[in-house]
């Protein structure tokens, strides 16, 4: 609060400062807001930040291949071309212009999809909260991989989700398991309310789900009559094997919601995203977005859609595969050449995407590691944020499209001297 004081000869404005603490006030906050937690983990990623860090921890495309100029030449084309929309709210659904390009995208990656099927949202993380709030009551089980993707436990614990993990070995979800756990929970009377998957290089193994498991996956899921979540952000960014289809296409009952972004395979802080699915579906969770925030924006939804269709993005995926490729090799010649050779320390080897999996012995805890990394200036993300349940102590996630070649190498170094450090006191 400002208060001109008159007492003054210079006739300055004088700040009071209200003692905020003084102010006792109780606020009764709701049960959801209860269950809020910061993540220590999104804490901890603040730091890779700062300069000196080398950050293995975000999964952040590099910004060196961010296509400064043709995003101002689309701002221009947006603002004279189309500036009345462009600055306008648009239909809750999305800019109908970004969703014919998204549409026309989705086929040149052998994905038939409607327009009509289809909600733009903001980015895949909005997805996962709206889908959040039209399907999961209070102690609902859902189902998910274990491990999974941290901010998907978030969304899911938000609204007090029962979480039903199942195993993946190097095919992806382990289906006999997932088929006893679905039986199990049927027989109880309690359906889960969905499968959530990752397919495609998954955050945070890097593991993809394989095309028979897919197929299985689908059969089981027809036979109990489940509805699966299909999260795929990294599937475009392949740059060693045959492409193997969505889950979404692959399914011929619909029931499939399948969830996409441009944050791995363009530009994160554009914070667009689009899901194609059941119309049931998308019409609820079109209701649940606007009392969110109305529309996703309108002058960024036109700037991607023009970036769209002069084949920007479609560069972009193939310049990004092809860094990355590069990037995961380094990162894998690093990893043989530092860490130690002894049982318990394995990589996963990924075909594409832009993660890579560390596993230490089990009596290792990558959470006390941390402290030591950040004192070396190197980060990564434990592994134990991706379990629901707390489990995988002894693992990290290592994210190579983010540093350049001379710092993968160099902070691979520096993780295996924390590796070794903890070997040797565990001898000891
Ligand atoms: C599997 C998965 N889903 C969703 C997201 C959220 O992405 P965004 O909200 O940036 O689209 C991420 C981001 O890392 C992710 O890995």
């Amino acid at each position: 609060m400002y208060y001109y004081n008159k007492s003054r000869q210079n006739r300055s404005f004088v700040r009071i400062l209200k003692n905020k603490e003084l102010a006792m006030v109780a606020f009764s906050f709701s049960s959801l807001a209860g269950r809020l937690r910061r993540s220590e983990i999104r804490e901890l990623l603040k730091l890779t930040r700062l300069p000196e860090t080398i950050s293995f921890g975000g999964g952040l495309p590099d910004p060196a291949i961010f296509p400064y100029d043709a995003v101002r030449e689309a701002s221009i084309h947006a603002i004279e071309e189309r500036g009345n929309l462009a600055l306008q709210y648009c239909p809750t659904e999305g800019e109908p212009f970004l969703k014919e390009e998204l549409k026309a995208f989705m086929a040149r990656q052998g994905e038939a999809v409607s327009t009509e099927n289809m909600l733009v949202v903001s980015s895949s993380q909005q997805g996962l909260d709206l889908l959040s709030k039209v399907f999961i009551d209070p102690g609902d089980p859902v189902i998910v991989e274990r491990p999974t993707y941290i901010g998907t436990i978030q969304a899911f614990r938000a609204f007090d989700a029962d979480f039903q993990g199942v195993d993946m070995d190097n095919d992806g979800i382990m289906l006999e398991r997932l088929e006893k756990l679905v039986i199990g929970l049927v027989d109880a009377g309690r359906k889960p309310k969905f499968i959530y998957l990752i397919p495609d290089f998954q955050n945070p193994s890097g593991i993809t789900l394989s095309r028979e498991r897919r197929k299985r996956l689908l059969e089981i899921a027809r036979e109990y009559d489940l509805f699966v979540v299909e999260d795929s952000p990294y599937s475009e960014l392949r740059f060693r094997g045959e492409k193997i289809p969505s889950l979404y296409s692959l399914d011929t009952d619909g029931r499939v919601l399948l969830m996409k972004t441009f944050s791995k395979i363009f530009c994160p802080g554009f914070r667009i995203g689009w899901v194609v699915g059941p119309s049931a579906v998308i019409e609820k969770m079109t209701v649940a977005k606007q009392m969110t925030d109305l529309c996703t924006s309108a002058y960024v939804s036109i700037l991607a859609a023009y970036l769209l269709s002069d084949g920007h993005i479609d560069r972009q995926i193939e310049i990004s595969k092809m860094l990355y490729m590069r990037k995961c090799e380094v990162m894998l010649k690093a990893l043989e050449r530092f860490m130690p050779r002894v049982d318990g320390v394995s990589w996963s080897r990924p075909d594409g995407g832009m993660f890579l999996w560390l596993r230490l012995p089990d009596y290792m805890d990558t959470a006390e590691m941390i402290h030591d990394a950040v004192e070396l200036n190197v980060a990564f993300v434990v592994g134990c944020g991706f379990f629901h349940d707390g489990s995988g102590k002894n693992t990290m996630r290592l994210n190579y499209s983010y540093p350049t070649e001379e710092r993968i190498i160099e902070g691979v170094g520096r993780i295996a001297r924390l590796v070794k450090k903890r070997l040797r006191l565990a001898i000891v």
